[in-house]
């Protein structure tokens, strides 16, 4: 049995000084990486700012239609030019979003609960490589339940994931899903994150939590952060602004999005606050002109 006992607490993580093997590439972690992962890396991270808004409508896997994703393909083209990456699933994708977007996409391919069940925690990857090809997907999706039921599970599928995608040059995002009696403490996603980037994946969406600093430092691929439940717009891009300050490469945002009032404004000021280093208070200033200038109109 591993010698558990005893375990110090990582304490240097040098968040102030800037991650070493970049190369010239602009992706974190990736500079050692072929080709098509970079290629595909690209799509997802703006060359310019090295950053990414992905915006996340794929809870339907496990919720069905869900608050704001009624009709998706109604909403889809209404935020879509305002994101660099679009997650969901295949049935959403390709139903749902034109396929002439030329938006990467991140393609959700685990699944295996949903909400009418307690524990939502067994998850393995039900959608094969060969699809991800097909949808010329730049990252495939697959949640990692880290403290929860379905670990050992989820971990395994993720390390398939990862096989396959090394395979054929496409990244994994691994999905930090947070088991349910799990503290959302920077000591626990520190250990999630870093755990899933070991395990190979190119990109980590986790959760934003107080020093959140040292969890970016700490993990050698780019962080994207979820936005979680829906919080008024102001938190929100507060949310976002704070994430990008403490290290985040982006975000992959969704309530906060569609279930937004003014949906479109409200991706508007994210995209500010990514790629356009305006301040919380800057974007949600932003967001409240272009929502009366709608009004006005
Ligand atoms: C949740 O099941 C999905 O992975 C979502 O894509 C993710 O949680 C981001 O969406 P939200 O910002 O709504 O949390």
């Amino acid at each position: 049995m591993a010698d558990i006992d005893g375990i110090k607490n990582a304490k240097q993580f040098a968040e102030d000084v800037a991650f070493a093997n970049t190369g010239n590439f602009h992706v974190k972690g990736a500079n050692n990486l072929d080709w098509g992962m970079k290629d595909r890396l690209s799509r997802i991270f703006n060359p310019i700012t090295g950053k990414t808004v992905m915006l996340a409508f794929d809870h339907g896997y496990f919720m069905g239609a869900t608050a704001g994703l009624e009709r998706l393909d109604l909403l889809i083209p209404r935020l879509a030019e305002h994101a660099d990456c679009l997650m969901g699933t295949r049935g959403a994708i390709r139903t749902s979003v034109p396929a002439n977007y030329n938006k990467s996409i991140a393609l959700r391919v685990s699944s295996g609960s949903s909400i009418l069940q307690d524990d939502l925690s067994r998850e393995s990857m039900v959608v094969s490589i060969e699809e991800a090809i097909k949808m010329n997907a730049s990252a495939i999706a697959v949640q990692t339940f880290i403290g929860a039921e379905g670990q050992k599970e989820t971990i395994e599928e993720l390390n398939r994931a990862v096989n396959l995608g090394s395979r054929y040059s496409i990244p994994t995002l691994g999905v930090v899903a947070v088991g349910k009696d799990m503290e959302r403490t920077s000591r626990y996603f520190t250990l999630a994150t870093r755990m899933l980037a070991e395990f190979g994946v190119q990109i980590v969406k986790t959760y934003y939590c107080d020093d959140f600093e040292k969890v970016a430092a700490a993990c050698p691929v780019p962080l994207v952060v979820a936005g979680g439940k829906k919080i008024p717009e102001q938190d929100a891009l507060t949310l976002a602004y704070k994430s990008i300050q403490g290290g985040a490469a982006g975000v992959d945002m969704g309530r906060n999005i569609f279930q937004s009032e003014k949906p479109e404004e409200m991706i508007q000021a994210v995209n500010k606050v990514v790629h356009h280093g305006f301040t919380d208070k800057e974007a949600y200033e932003f967001f409240l002109d272009l929502a009366n200038e709608k009004i006005s109109n």
